[in-house]
């Protein structure tokens, strides 16, 4: 019988072929608690790294096939509370039900029928990081947002996809605000969850002025790809392009465009997170600023007196120099 159900499901194409997955060693590993053991600030240098070498250098490989045909109903009366999480996501209502479990946990036949004998199934949560990435990765990998993970800072620092995402959420999490399925099964708020591992960067949205992450208004990934992505730093596009999706008035193309943008686009002069200076400027000294590239040897264009009187102007540059950001009336940027 179930034999025959194994081929209608075939038949049906259902089944996923699995690639090679890691078991952990059957043994004392402890189970991890994911979030408390990776979530450390990142300065302290000892974040992740530690938690998964263990697993790594002992880990074997074994190839599993997911051919059983047990559904989640067949764990229930052992396991009613991981059933339960994973009923509150959007993958229990994406799959075709009766496979659902093994599609991360593979095979789950020899499991089910010696009633959960140790070491007859893959745990996830055991896993090395990079094999546990790849088991959602053969799903994910062609959506453009994931497609850059395996060169992500994050993979290359031993985050996995479990460190953010809960694939088992609890109660609380699905009907608090952050609810699963409108927010991805992300554990915590998107704001939260960053800052809990990059503390230095909670300090910059702190400044005077500043990005209004902490506030609510804005989240981490209008500007970086937590999955990675082709530009540095995980960000969404180039420092100009990134940021005049939103600021459109400094798009251009102006008839006189300011090449201070040329080589590093806005952060030439702002910060990107926030800044002691007003306007998120890099230094408080706007004069400062602008004489950091425009010096005799920077060799761009040497600071200049007025009517001949002095060899330099005082105060602000941009008192005359308004148009700083481009300008199609003047080729000095005075209007
Ligand atoms: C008769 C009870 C029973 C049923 C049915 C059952 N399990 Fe288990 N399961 C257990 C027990 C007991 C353990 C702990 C075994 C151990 O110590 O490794 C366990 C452990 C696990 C683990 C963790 C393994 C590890 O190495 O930490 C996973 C994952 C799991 N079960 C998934 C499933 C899935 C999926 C199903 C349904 C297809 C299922 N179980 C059905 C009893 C059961
Ligand atoms: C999308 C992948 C995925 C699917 C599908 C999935 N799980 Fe899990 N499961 C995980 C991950 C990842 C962990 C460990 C991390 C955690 O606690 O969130 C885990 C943990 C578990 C555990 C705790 C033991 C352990 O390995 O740490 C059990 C039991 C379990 N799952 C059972 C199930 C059952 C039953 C189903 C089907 C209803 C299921 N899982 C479906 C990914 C999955
Ligand atoms: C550093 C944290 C982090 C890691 C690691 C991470 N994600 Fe995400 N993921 C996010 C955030 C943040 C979102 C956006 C949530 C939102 O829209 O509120 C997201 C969204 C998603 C989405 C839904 C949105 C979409 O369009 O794709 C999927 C699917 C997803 N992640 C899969 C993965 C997979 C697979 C991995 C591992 C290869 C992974 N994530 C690793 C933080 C993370
Ligand atoms: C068998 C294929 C498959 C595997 C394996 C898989 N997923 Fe998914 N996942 C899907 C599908 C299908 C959806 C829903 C449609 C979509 O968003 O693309 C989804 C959606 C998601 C979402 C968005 C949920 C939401 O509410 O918006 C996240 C986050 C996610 N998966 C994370 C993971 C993680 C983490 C793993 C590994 C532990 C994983 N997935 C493994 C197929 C898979
Ligand atoms: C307005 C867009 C924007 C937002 C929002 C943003 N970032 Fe950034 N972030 C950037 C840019 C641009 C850079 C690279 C600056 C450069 O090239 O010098 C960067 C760099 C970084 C860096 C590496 C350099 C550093 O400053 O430490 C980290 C880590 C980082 N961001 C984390 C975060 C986190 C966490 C959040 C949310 C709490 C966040 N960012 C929100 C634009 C943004
Ligand atoms: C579990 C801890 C952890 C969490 C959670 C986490 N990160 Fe990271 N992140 C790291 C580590 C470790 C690195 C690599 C070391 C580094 O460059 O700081 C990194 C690197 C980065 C970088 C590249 C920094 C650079 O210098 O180029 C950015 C950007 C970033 N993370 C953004 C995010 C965002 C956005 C989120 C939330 C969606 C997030 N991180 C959540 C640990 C984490
Ligand atoms: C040459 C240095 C420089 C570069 C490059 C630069 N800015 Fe500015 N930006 C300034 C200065 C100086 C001010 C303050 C103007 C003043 O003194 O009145 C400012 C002010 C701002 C303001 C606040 C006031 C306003 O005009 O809205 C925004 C927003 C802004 N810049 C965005 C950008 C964006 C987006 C880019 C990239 C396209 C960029 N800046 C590139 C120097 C620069
Ligand atoms: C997702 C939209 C978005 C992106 C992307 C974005 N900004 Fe902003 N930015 C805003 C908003 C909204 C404000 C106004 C915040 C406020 O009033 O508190 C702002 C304010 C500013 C200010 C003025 C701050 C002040 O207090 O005067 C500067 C300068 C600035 N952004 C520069 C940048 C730079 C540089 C980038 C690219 C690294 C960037 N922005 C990317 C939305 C964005
Ligand atoms: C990151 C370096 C950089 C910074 C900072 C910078 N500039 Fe420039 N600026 C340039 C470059 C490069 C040119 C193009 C010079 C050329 O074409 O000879 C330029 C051109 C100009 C011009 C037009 C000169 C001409 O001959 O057409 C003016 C005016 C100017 N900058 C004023 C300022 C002011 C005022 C500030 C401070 C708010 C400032 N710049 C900050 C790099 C910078
Ligand atoms: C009182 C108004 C005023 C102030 C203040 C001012 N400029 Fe100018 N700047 C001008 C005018 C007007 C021009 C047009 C060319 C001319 O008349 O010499 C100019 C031209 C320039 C040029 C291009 C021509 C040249 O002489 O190299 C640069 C570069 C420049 N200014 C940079 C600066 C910098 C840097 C500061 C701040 C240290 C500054 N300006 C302060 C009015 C001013």
């Amino acid at each position: 019988m179930k034999k025959l159900l194994y081929y209608l499901i075939t038949a049906t194409g259902v089944v996923f072929l699995f690639g090679a997955f890691d078991t952990a060693p059957s043994g004392p590993a402890p189970r991890t608690a994911i979030p408390a053991s990776t979530a450390k600030s990142v300065s302290s240098g000892t974040c992740l790294r530690a938690t998964t070498t263990a697993a790594t250098s002992t880990a074997r490989t074994t190839a599993i096939v997911a051919k059983s045909s047990y559904g989640p109903e067949a764990c229930v009366d052992c396991h009613d509370d991981e059933v339960a999480a994973f009923n509150r996501t959007t993958h229990s209502k994406s799959w075709q039900h009766g496979m659902a479990c093994e599609q991360c946990h593979g095979d789950v036949t020899k499991h089910v029928e010696s009633k959960g004998a140790e070491g007859t199934i893959v745990s996830v949560a055991k896993m090395t990081p990079q094999k546990l990435s790849e088991t959602c990765l053969k799903c994910h990998e062609k959506k453009s947002e994931q497609s850059h993970w395996k060169v992500s800072e994050h993979a290359r620092a031993g985050v996995t996809c479990v460190t953010c995402h809960d694939v088992h959420p609890s109660k609380e999490q699905k009907s608090s605000a952050n609810a699963v399925g409108k927010s991805a099964m992300i554990r915590g708020t998107q704001t939260e969850l960053c800052l809990s591992c990059h503390k230095s960067t909670e300090a910059d949205f702190n400044k005077p002025t500043h990005h209004r992450v902490l506030e609510g208004t804005m989240k981490c990934n209008d500007c970086h790809n937590p999955h990675g992505s082709d530009k540095p730093h995980q960000l969404r596009a180039d420092t100009k392009t990134l940021c005049v999706k939103c600021h459109q008035d400094k798009r251009g193309p102006f008839l006189y465009e300011h090449s201070a943008q040329t080589m590093d686009g806005c952060v030439a002069c702002h910060e990107q997170h926030g800044s002691a200076a007003r306007n998120m400027l890099k230094v408080r000294d706007v004069r400062e600023l602008c004489l950091s590239c425009h010096s005799a040897e920077m060799g761009v264009g040497p600071p200049h007196g007025r009517g001949n009187l002095s060899t330099t102007t005082a105060g602000d540059c941009t008192r005359c120099h308004v148009a700083i950001h481009g300008s199609n009336r003047d080729k000095y940027f005075i209007e």
